[in-house]
């Protein structure tokens, strides 16, 4: 069995020597930079972490791991275009360093490299895989899309932003262990359970990031620190800071929400200072553990030997402590 460092190592050296020989280079070069830049590669890693559950020859579905690293890595590339960000990973997101056009193209293509590197899966297996990934991709969009409505509503339930992270973020991270448990040939009911355990270690993982969105270090993050606030993001902070300010703080959120000529710094300072007052860090922590207690339970019913399933509880735990 692997560590997740070994597995992690794997999953580097196999993405640094994938081969870019298709031109336009001005087509290619976008893909291989984004996917050069880092990152803490956790859908492939929990894919072949799940697969290594039940079989040692992790290197055997390398390459549809490499595909949803290089989907996940598509939906950033268009996200930083609808989020308008600058910044990922510490270095100038695509839209930046070249022009939209460019992150859309090279985004849209990398969706079908991320599709093509999927299907080099067990000829066997391919409709059943292909059957997760297509409805994943689908969720994913659906997901995407809720976040966009979302920031110009000012009435998203807690549940609603829970639906909507689910779909952006968790699906993905559940996809990679059912993929890497189907691969293995494992019993349906692992499937399930291990799926579980991805939606919720999901949850938990989209809240430390919008967490780490306010809360983070520019320097570790590789974002930038305040993003969320001045897309008016509906995050799980915004939702609960607007629930429990008292009448002053409400009305001042509501002014920074709706205040179309303001200085960037002063919306960041004063939402989060707000957020400080009424108490959302604690809030936040303690709503990703809820997601871990209940991640941990879906892990349990896995029908393997505790001790085989330490590494991945273990690399759970790391995320969670992630502050990048
Ligand atoms: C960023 O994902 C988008 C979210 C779902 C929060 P990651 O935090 O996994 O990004 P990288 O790949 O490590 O940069
Ligand atoms: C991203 O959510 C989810 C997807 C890319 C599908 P965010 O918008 O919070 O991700 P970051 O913070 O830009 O990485
Ligand atoms: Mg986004
Ligand atoms: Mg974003
Ligand atoms: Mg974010």
């Amino acid at each position: 069995m692997y560590t997740s460092n070994q597995i992690l190592e794997k999953v580097n050296q196999a993405l640094a020597s994938l081969p870019y020989e298709r031109r336009p280079q001005a087509l290619y070069d976008p893909v291989r930079y984004v996917l050069s830049l880092g990152g803490k590669r956790i859908r492939p890693v929990l894919m072949l972490m799940a697969y290594n559950l039940w079989h040692d020859d992790v290197d055997r579905i390398m390459m549809p791991a490499l595909g949803l690293e290089t989907y996940h890595n598509y939906t950033l590339l268009h996200d930083d275009l609808m989020d308008r960000a600058d910044v990922r990973r510490g270095h100038p997101t695509v839209h930046r360093k070249w022009n939209e056009n460019t992150a859309i193209l090279s985004g849209d293509s990398m969706l079908v490299l991320a599709y093509q590197r999927v299907a080099q899966c067990d000829a066997a297996l391919l409709s059943q895989v292909m059957a997760l990934f297509t409805e994943t991709a689908l969720e994913i969009g659906e997901g995407q899309q809720y976040d966009m409505d979302f920031e110009t509503r000012n009435d998203v339930s807690e549940s609603e932003y829970i639906e909507m992270i689910r779909l952006k973020t968790s699906v993905l991270l559940a996809c990679a262990l059912r993929m890497g448990a189907m691969l293995a040939g494992a019993p349906e009911t692992d499937a399930d359970a291990l799926y579980d355990f991805g939606e919720q270690v999901g949850l938990a993982f989209q809240l430390q990031d919008d967490y780490l969105d306010v809360y983070g270090d520019f320097q570790v993050f590789g974002k930038r620190i305040g993003g969320d606030i001045l897309c008016n993001k509906k995050t799980y902070m915004l939702i609960n800071a607007q629930l429990h300010a008292d009448d002053r703080q409400r009305a001042e959120l509501e002014h920074w929400l709706s205040a179309t000529d303001y200085d960037e710094d002063a919306k960041i300072q004063a939402v989060t200072r707000l957020y400080n007052e009424i108490g959302i860090p604690r809030m936040a922590r303690q709503k990703i553990e809820h997601y871990y207690q209940l991640a941990e339970q879906s892990l349990a019913k896995v029908s393997l030997p505790e001790e085989r399933k330490r590494p991945l509880w273990q690399y759970a735990q790391e995320m969670l402590n992630r502050q990048n």
